[in-house]
């Protein structure tokens, strides 16, 4: 069974936690040198196996075997030494660290100084520092501060970080779900000269066609247990889907069947007082409508529909709901009105982590949080929560269990379950299915229809393309902060998308 040619095996490795069995006697196979998809619906295990190999959580049964060695990294640091590296789910950079600091804190090169203290050897810091940059292909100045850098740059600095560790494993955890297209074929160009140095890469993510594109090899899990392994090669997108969720997945999309009526939200000539963002965007959007927002990563959609919201400020425009004007200063306002915003970015204003699935379905703020618990009792938010829990499927041991324990994609659907609890007209969704698997976004499209089918209106961002055409009734699309065109969804296709989202480029 040891091969020479496997870097990796990890056998029969069971973990639990409190109510769950997050892994089932998962083995995992991976050779020297190749990229290895790890794919599986959410909540499936996938980052729960690659923390047990990069020494975050301890195994409860099993072994791993690094080079044919029997390996116990008892935490991170071991890994990264043994030559495991892990680029995380959601990074968490230190904002006022420079690079230079990123890269060496713990091991920072040192000089002496009259034979007897050792300093920081600044310069040989740097020096490294540019080197390994250029290996990444980032041309930067070691003392740039990481709040100065795009995610897809503090990402390859996590490679160069990988990098500088000599790591044989890269373990990366959807390292595309907010990268431009040109960032993406960027991190395919490191991949594949880390491929050819003879690291391999540990690869998860949900979009199919990149896995099908960028890896050798595809392991599919389900509900924490090993499903098996394929070269990519021998695998289609059916199969896929078929053994992720077990079953056949017909349709990737719920037949539309909801009817636009009148106008009720419009948002005119609005323009942000920040020059480099949104200017002069107008449109307007029926009740019962589902509107797509394309463009690429960095259009300033999100900077757009947090300027509606009153989480940015605006400079002049105006927002009409049903014909009436309407002033929106803070959140707070737009909620009394009605709208509601399912955020993009779960960690940094979607979730209460410390607050349990149940009151997470319950808040739409946290002073809704006290109202919410003054209004409904005990019992209501245990039944609200219960019901939201079965009716997207959420996977979580109780209503009790903390919403940080659970995986992204089902983070995803308490925040948009506590939406549906407040009731609101306008839904306004940013990147609804980011890092979500397909059932799940089948699910969520079902309800986004269910909702614009009761009258609801519906403005989506999406940066998928196929999502954008499966889903919206109509499709407006951004460039560099202004909107460059809008698109009848008979007349949408892909090219059209993409012609109008780089359009002022
Ligand atoms: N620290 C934890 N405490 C309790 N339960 C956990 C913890 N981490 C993960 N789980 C549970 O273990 C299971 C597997 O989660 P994991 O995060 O590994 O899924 P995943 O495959 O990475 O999903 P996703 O695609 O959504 O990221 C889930 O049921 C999750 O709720
Ligand atoms: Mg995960």
């Amino acid at each position: 069974m040891q091969h020479l040619d496997i870097i990796l095996a990890m056998n029969h490795i069971s973990k639990s936690f409190p109510g769950v069995k997050a892994l089932d006697d998962v083995s995992f196979h991976v050779r020297r040198g190749t990229v290895h998809a790890l794919m599986g619906e959410n909540g499936a295990g996938k980052s729960t196996l690659m923390k047990c190999l990069f020494g975050i959580y301890s195994l409860d049964e099993g072994e791993i075997l690094f080079d044919g060695k029997p390996v116990h990294f008892h935490n991170p640091e071991d890994a990264l030494k043994a030559g495991i590296s892990m680029i995380h789910q959601e990074l968490q950079p230190i904002p006022y660290r420079d690079i230079n600091e990123n890269l060496w804190v713990g091991r920072y090169p040192t000089k002496k100084i009259l034979g007897l203290f050792s300093i920081i050897d600044h310069k040989t810091m740097t020096k490294r520092s540019e080197e390994l940059l250029k290996r990444v292909s980032l041309n930067l100045d070691p003392s740039t501060l990481l709040k100065e850098l795009s995610v897809s740059q503090i990402q390859s600095i996590e490679i160069a970080k990988a990098i500088s560790y000599e790591a044989k494993i890269i373990i990366m955890d959807e390292p595309t779900s907010s990268l431009t297209q040109a960032e993406v074929s960027h991190l395919f160009e490191i991949i594949h000269a880390l491929k050819n140095l003879g690291v391999s890469i540990i690869y998860i993510s949900h979009k199919m066609e990149e896995i099908l594109k960028i890896s050798d090899e595809v392991t599919i899990m389900r509900d924490g247990k090993y499903i098996g392994t394929w070269l990519s090669r021998e695998l289609t997108m059916e199969k896929i889907i078929r053994n992720m969720v077990g079953r056949e997945l017909v349709n990737l999309y719920p037949p539309k069947n909801n009817v636009p009526s009148t106008v009720s939200f419009e948002v005119k000539d609005l323009t942000s007082t920040n020059p480099k963002s949104f200017k002069n965007v107008s449109f307007s959007v029926r009740k019962g409508e589902i509107l797509g927002i394309g463009g690429l990563v960095g259009a300033q959609r999100t900077e757009l529909v947090e300027g509606i919201f009153g989480l940015r400020s605006v400079a002049h425009g105006e927002i009409l709901l049903h014909g009436k004007k309407i002033s929106i200063h803070q959140p707070r306002d737009a909620v009394k009105h009605g709208i509601a915003l399912v955020t993009e970015d779960r960690r940094g204003n979607g979730i209460f982590g410390v607050l349990s699935v149940r009151d997470n379905v319950a808040v739409a703020s946290l002073d809704d949080f006290v109202e919410f618990h003054l209004i409904l009792n005990n019992k209501k938010l245990n039944q609200l929560a219960e019901a939201n829990i079965k009716k997207l499927s959420i996977k979580t041991p109780s209503t009790k269990t903390k919403i940080q324990s659970l995986s992204g994609g089902n983070q995803q659907k308490v925040i948009i379950s506590r939406w549906l609890a407040v009731d609101p007209d306008i839904f306004i969704l940013d990147e609804p299915t980011r890092g979500i698997d397909v059932g799940a976004k089948y699910e969520i499209y079902s309800i986004m229809l269910d909702l614009a089918k009761q009258g609801k209106t519906i403005i989506m961002i999406s940066s998928e393309m196929s999502e954008l055409l499966g889903v919206s009734d109509r499709i407006i699309v951004m460039c560099e902060g202004r909107l460059s065109g809008i698109l009848d969804r008979g007349d949408a296709d892909q090219e059209k998308i993409m012609a109008l989202a780089t359009a002022y480029m």
